[in-house]
């Protein structure tokens, strides 16, 4: 095996050239902020670095979304990556249950896998969905997509299966009830649920600007 930093090394020049044509929600700043948080993570929780880095950055390497639902791509691509290079199969199981596990819409499935570093990966990506750049991004997407940024005659919908959640671009702003403002509580990790606090609340603020905008209110301070 060449050692990890290589290795490491390696994997940014290969993610980053297979994203680079991505919309921006999925872009490589995206895995970028995705690994630096992870990065902090680990070290604040104690994980094993070395497996969040690598998972941090193949996790959405294929995301299925963009592959007719394939979810076996990204795995695929992710192992012959590492066996290249001689990681230890052990690891690789690792990092591969990791980003399989990962999305959020696969967490409406029941997922009987749970690890450290799953936790933090996972908190990574999540924080990167809430705050001003989760704000970002879900406008970005939903230009992607086509669909209004808001629509006050559709209600948000709390009780979507998994196949009606992918499918689903009623508007933006419901997108923040559906997702954003839920994922909070989902944090696993001490140090990912201080960082969620203030994004959240963010998110809030922007809201409240946002309806008092929509019913041409002045604000008052
Ligand atoms: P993940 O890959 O973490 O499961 P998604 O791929 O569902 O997340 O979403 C990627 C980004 O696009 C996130 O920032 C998410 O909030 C945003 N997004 C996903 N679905 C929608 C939607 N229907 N409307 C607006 N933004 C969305
Ligand atoms: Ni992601």
């Amino acid at each position: 095996m060449l050692n990890k930093k290589e290795i490491i090394k390696l994997a940014i020049v290969f993610v980053k050239n297979k994203l680079s044509k991505n919309e921006s929600g999925h872009d490589w700043w995206h895995t970028n902020r995705v690994y630096n948080m992870a990065i902090y993570l680990a070290r604040k929780e104690k994980a094993d670095l070395f497996i969040c880095q690598m998972a941090a950055l193949f996790h959405d390497i294929a995301d299925p979304k963009f592959h007719n639902g394939d979810e076996n791509i990204g795995p695929k691509i992710t192992s012959d990556f590492l066996k290249k290079y001689g990681v230890d199969s052990y690891s690789i199981i690792h990092i591969i249950k990791i980003i399989s596990s990962m999305s959020f819409s696969k967490s409406k499935d029941k997922i009987d896998f749970f690890s450290l570093e799953f936790a933090v990966v996972q908190d990574a990506d999540r924080l990167d969905a809430i705050g001003a750049i989760g704000i970002a991004r879900a406008f970005s997407y939903g230009g992607y997509k086509k669909s209004p940024f808001y629509d006050p005659e559709i209600k948000p919908n709390l009780k979507m299966t998994k196949v009606e959640y992918r499918k689903n671009n009623a508007s933006v702003i419901n997108h923040f009830y559906e997702k954003l403002l839920l994922l909070k509580d989902r944090m696993n990790t001490k140090s990912a649920k201080k960082i969620a606090k203030k994004r959240h609340q963010f998110m809030l603020d922007f809201l409240k600007q946002f309806y008092s905008e929509w019913q041409n209110k002045i604000l008052t301070k």
